[in-house]
């Protein structure tokens, strides 16, 4: 079936295939085997050259891992996609497909704490070198590349400070010089942002986070446009590496892409509600959240994205350990790193999920001991404001 002409919350649940199941199961099957059985050699010469798309092995392909790759190449508007078993499987492998020894990759000031440490400690110890830059300001571009930079990678809204880049800017930039740009699409999920309509070469994901939904899943995904780039990242890096996800993983995934788009919308409604809250209450001194008017990136964001999000980063009176307390005193909230549950989260970035940077990094780039990060989920608006006001009361 052509899904192309159908809406997201459509294709979310109907794209890709997945009809003609065994016995007019409304739901595919889980395909729980590592491998499949050819009928002769003829077939195994047909499928080994590639001829016949059919499934040899599951660390090269699945049935399962297929539908929903192709579910997410129509969600991202691409050609094709590879799924992996981890957000940062995925990253590092479109890394490595890209970089050889001597190039250098680009990279935004502010990215999510292992992508930040394959760059600035994994990728070295092959020779591939890194530029850090505030790609905030695309006018500086200019002077952070030279001919050896290959890849402009960043994630916009990025984790934890959520500021935003403009990917048409980058695009226009990186083309004609023929530099790869590489989006983590995490934080916007395609439901708000798809950044391979701007021009991107690659996007991922870490999938464990709005794509599942459930915080019961760790999964990535990689997506394009170029359909022998899929090819080549699907058999000589994922395959070969062998970051392959589970069908069983896959499976829940799609599942929760079902919901991805009604999701997503009530996620956001809370974060707003969330981030209006913050910015009145007194004991609060700066909320980070693109859906504020007054935020730094809020005309880009608008102008790139249909919705803004749901995680929210913001200040407390006091510092570190009026932060502490807010956050050793939630209730409802959950202590914990990892967004896009139901559940909200709360965490400190310094301490948690960005630990992997310096003391010195961590201000140059803009990030502060003391900053709290929110995941805003889907429990009641009323009940998430009450949890928010107890806490800060012990500020
Ligand atoms: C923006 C972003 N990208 C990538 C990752 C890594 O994903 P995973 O944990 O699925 O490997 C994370 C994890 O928190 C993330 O927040």
């Amino acid at each position: 079936m052509d899904n192309k002409h159908l809406k997201f919350e459509t294709q979310s649940i109907h794209a890709g295939g997945g009809h003609n199941n065994p016995e007019n199961a409304l739901n595919p099957p889980i395909f729980l085997t590592s491998t499949f059985a050819f009928e002769n050699t003829d077939k195994v010469d047909a499928v080994m050259s590639f001829e016949s798309d059919d499934y040899v092995y599951t660390r090269g392909n699945n049935p399962t891992l297929r539908l929903f790759e192709n579910r997410m190449a129509a969600l991202e508007s691409g050609s094709g996609a590879v799924s992996f078993a981890s957000g940062m499987a995925a990253i590092s492998s479109v890394l490595f497909s890209f970089l050889r020894p001597g190039d250098k990759v680009l990279v935004h000031k502010t990215l999510y704490g292992s992508s930040y440490n394959v760059v600035t400690k994994v990728l070295p110890k092959y020779e591939i070198g890194y530029t850090i830059a505030d790609l905030a300001q695309p006018e500086s571009l200019e002077s952070v590349v030279d001919e050896s930079t290959k890849v402009i990678y960043f994630e916009t809204p990025s984790n934890p400070n959520l500021s935003i880049v403009d990917i048409r800017k980058i695009v226009d930039f990186a083309k004609p010089r023929g530099i790869k740009v590489v989006i983590d699409n995490t934080f916007a999920t395609p439901y708000f942002q798809r950044p391979l309509e701007m021009g991107v070469d690659v996007v991922v994901h870490s999938a464990t986070k709005y794509i599942c939904g459930h915080g019961d899943v760790v999964a990535g995904v990689a997506v394009s446009r170029d359909q022998e780039y899929i090819m080549s990242l699907k058999f000589d890096y994922m395959c070969e590496f062998g970051g392959v996800l589970s069908p069983f993983n896959a499976w829940l995934l799609l599942r929760g892409l079902k919901t991805l788009g009604l999701r997503m919308r009530q996620h956001e409604a809370n974060a707003v509600a969330v981030a209006e809250y913050l910015q009145k209450h007194p004991k609060v001194t700066g909320v980070q959240f693109p859906g504020l008017e007054n935020f730094p990136g809020h005309e880009i964001a608008k102008s790139q994205m249909d919705g803004y999000g749901a995680i929210v980063s913001f200040e407390v009176d006091g510092g570190l350990q009026a932060a502490k307390r807010m956050v050793n005193n939630t209730k409802l909230f959950q202590l914990a790193v990892s967004l896009g549950d139901c559940e909200t989260l709360v965490q400190l970035p310094a301490a948690m999920t960005h630990r992997g940077y310096d003391q010195e990094s961590l201000h140059e780039f803009g990030l502060t001991e003391s900053m709290i990060r929110i995941s805003v989920g889907l429990e009641h608006i009323d009940d998430i404001l009450a949890e928010l006001e107890q806490a800060l009361a012990h500020v």
